[in-house]
């Protein structure tokens, strides 16, 4: 890569862990926000103008307008493994390289979905909040009572990186595993993870524990709605960390409160950082702010990707991730 005057300029538009940010300043003249908050829009199209990188979070918005505005710009390197947040057929048409964080974050994504399956069926964030209310006076045989987890069925919709790890994990607890997908795994993936495949009705009117792990696309918005919720065991948990609009969220908080389904853990949601109000009162779901893919291993190496995406593309070479290669080709 070129170096002093002939480096490429690079926004990174969010707070990254430092050796990231670093490893980007080596290669690159980088202006970088130095708040872990979303950059204002105006300023994210002031700030990106004449630059040929963006290295940008799920909360930037790469549409045709900031292409427009912005028609130096070679790469978008997105810290995350969906990128819904990015135009990428408008990239494709302008030559424009998107790359974005499979596989670093597969595990970590996984063992989050499980502390949301575990926490919800056994009732951890209620447990914790009536101790902290000074309501343990007494040990008691039945307050607080759970679902086993040990044994159920637990059914997968999206059964890529995430989802089978998810499978993996799902071993140790001795479960039946249903998934579906639109492509079928291998059969030996298949014996091993001891996974059948089924449509979706099938696997919502059996499993104990559904899990999302599918890509945001028009065909899986509001995936999980009124019709499918009620399609659910009355008694089986719903989890997603996948994408917040998979699920019609009025219809889960209808679905929660008249009893449709026992519980749910929610990583995402339709309209982020906004909440349904709804899902706040209610003591049988577990809430987080999308953090799955957040522990500090994990945040490294997703930034550390998308460094790398960045700088490959800005040097003419093929990124290690790219979501659009047939760019590439172009070149
Ligand atoms: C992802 O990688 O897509 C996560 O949702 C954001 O960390």
């Amino acid at each position: 890569m070129t170096s002093g005057p002939g480096k490429p300029a690079v926004l990174i538009s969010r707070l990254l862990p430092e050796p990231a940010v670093e490893m980007a300043r080596r290669a690159a003249l980088v202006d970088a926000h130095d708040v872990d908050g979303a950059m204002p829009r105006s300023e994210l199209l002031t700030r990106l103008r004449g630059k040929q990188g963006l290295i940008c979070m799920i909360s930037e918005v790469v549409d045709r307008a900031l292409l427009d505005a912005c028609p130096d710009l070679k790469v978008v390197a997105n810290v995350a493994v969906g990128y819904n947040n990015v135009d990428v057929a408008a990239c494709t048409e302008r030559g424009v390289v998107v790359t974005n964080t499979p596989d670093v974050l597969t595990d970590t994504t996984a063992d989050f979905a499980w502390a949301l399956l575990m926490a919800t069926a056994r009732r951890v964030v209620e447990a914790d909040r009536y101790l902290r209310e000074g309501r343990f006076r007494e040990w008691q045989y039945m307050p607080l009572v759970g679902a086993d987890v040990h044994g159920k069925t637990l059914g997968i919709i999206g059964f890529g990186r995430i989802g089978r790890a998810v499978a993996r994990r799902a071993q140790g607890f001795g479960m039946r595993l249903l998934y579906q997908d639109a492509v079928a795994a291998d059969a030996a993936t298949e014996r091993e993870l001891r996974a059948t495949r089924t449509d979706l009705d099938t696997l919502l009117r059996e499993s104990d524990f559904v899990t999302l792990h599918t890509p945001l696309s028009p065909e899986t918005r509001h995936l999980i709605n009124a019709r499918t919720l009620k399609t659910m065991k009355r008694s089986a948990f719903l989890i997603n960390a996948a994408r917040g609009p998979v699920v019609d969220e009025a219809a889960l908080v209808q679905a929660l409160r008249d009893g449709w389904i026992a519980g749910a853990g929610l990583d995402v949601f339709e309209e982020e950082p906004k909440v349904h109000e709804g899902l706040i009162g209610l003591s049988n779901v577990v809430l987080a702010p999308h953090i799955a893919s957040g522990s500090s291993e994990t945040r490294l190496r997703m930034a550390t990707l998308a460094v790398e995406n960045c700088l490959a593309v800005l040097d003419g070479k093929t990124p290690p991730t790219p979501v659009n290669p047939e760019v590439l080709k172009r070149r």
